[in-house]
């Protein structure tokens, strides 16, 4: 009996101690020892939670730059904020700019959304093209708006909103593949399905619907690794997680692969929902992060980021369970902590 209450105390310890370790509460991704933990407080170099859920991620030279939504409380009630920050490393993240967006003509101000903000760089034009999911209050008009500027973190005008080829819009996801090209993803509802979409050489435009994927996926997000397309995405299940699902195939234009959980089911991908798969690639080895939203939706400002190297290849993707890790940008390679 007594070692039976022993064992059980000790289980009880393990179990809170453990359930402590990923608490994200106590937690902060740590900038002095450069590991990131998944679900952690992430400071930027001001020390405020970085502020960029539902995010895209782009590199131009050796500086990433990681924009989203901005959902600070220092924000005004009409407008909508993207947050801007760069870094070399992808741990330390300088803060660049909350860029302030008014509803742009024909949208009401009253509650309306920007989201899944996404920045694609245009060489011919050096222009930055940023889309994202323009809506109203109710979701009803479902478009992407796209905004340009000359400067990476400032400077954006919303140019046009649309339906890509009249299909209604919602949760965008970017891919740009290793040649260059690049692709909206969006999820289409009425059409139970999403879409992948090829830009326009200016980027302002979509110009071909490459594959439409019957399955009802939001949040989606595409790597290229090692000669296949891997495609993450979440089901419908607003701000809660759920067990998000991949696929692969050769082709963008498919066929693509019978869509399988990415992590155990009852685990909800650990609580959080993809926004984007971001492949590290250094002078050895590659490594593919995931890039998840752990919403909060009533303390936006303190939605937490689940980033964690996948286990990736012969058309398997899983995301292990989250641990804090270190990534090695210069070398490609991860390395988890325990
Ligand atoms: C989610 C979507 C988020 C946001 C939310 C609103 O399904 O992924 O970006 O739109 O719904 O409920």
């Amino acid at each position: 009996m007594l070692k039976e209450n022993i064992f059980n105390l000790l289980l009880l310890t393990i179990t809170i101690s453990l359930v402590s370790c990923y608490s994200t509460k106590t937690n902060k991704t740590n900038l002095s020892t450069n590991i990131i933990t998944p679900g952690a407080v992430w400071p930027d170099d001001d020390g405020n939670h970085i502020q960029a859920h539902g995010g895209g991620i782009i590199k131009v030279a050796d500086t990433w730059y990681w924009f989203g939504e901005y959902r600070g409380k220092d924000v005004e009630k009409d407008y909508r904020y993207v947050g801007c920050y760069s870094s070399t490393d992808l741990v330390h993240w300088k803060f660049l700019n909350k860029i302030k967006f008014s509803a742009p003509d024909g949208v009401s101000p009253d509650g309306w959304i920007l989201e899944r903000p996404k920045v694609f760089y245009n060489e011919k034009s050096k222009k930055y093209v940023m889309y994202f999911h323009l809506d109203d209050k109710n979701y009803k008009l479902a478009e992407v708006g796209v905004a340009v500027s000359d400067k990476i973190d400032k400077g954006y005008q919303i140019v046009k909103h649309f339906r890509p080829f009249r299909n209604e819009s919602r949760d965008i996801g970017q891919f740009i593949d290793d040649d260059g090209t690049a692709y909206l993803i969006y999820e289409s509802r009425p059409t139970k399905g999403f879409f992948i979409a090829s830009l326009t050489d200016d980027h302002l435009d979509v110009k071909e619907n490459l594959s439409f994927i019957k399955e009802r996926i939001e949040g989606g997000a595409i790597v290229f690794y090692e000669g296949l397309y891997y495609i993450i995405g979440s089901h419908l299940t607003g701000w809660n997680p759920n067990p998000n699902l991949y696929s692969s195939s050769k082709s963008l234009r498919g066929p693509w692969a019978v869509f399988k959980n990415v992590a155990p089911p009852e685990t909800n991908t650990y609580s959080s929902q993809s926004t984007m798969l971001l492949k590290v690639k250094g002078r050895k080895n590659t490594t593919v992060l995931y890039l998840g939203d752990m919403w909060k939706p009533n303390e936006q400002w303190d939605s937490r980021y689940l980033w964690m190297p996948m286990e990736i290849g012969e058309g398997n993707l899983r995301l292990p369970p989250p641990r804090p890790f270190k990534i090695d940008v210069k070398d490609g390679a991860s390395q988890i902590i325990d």
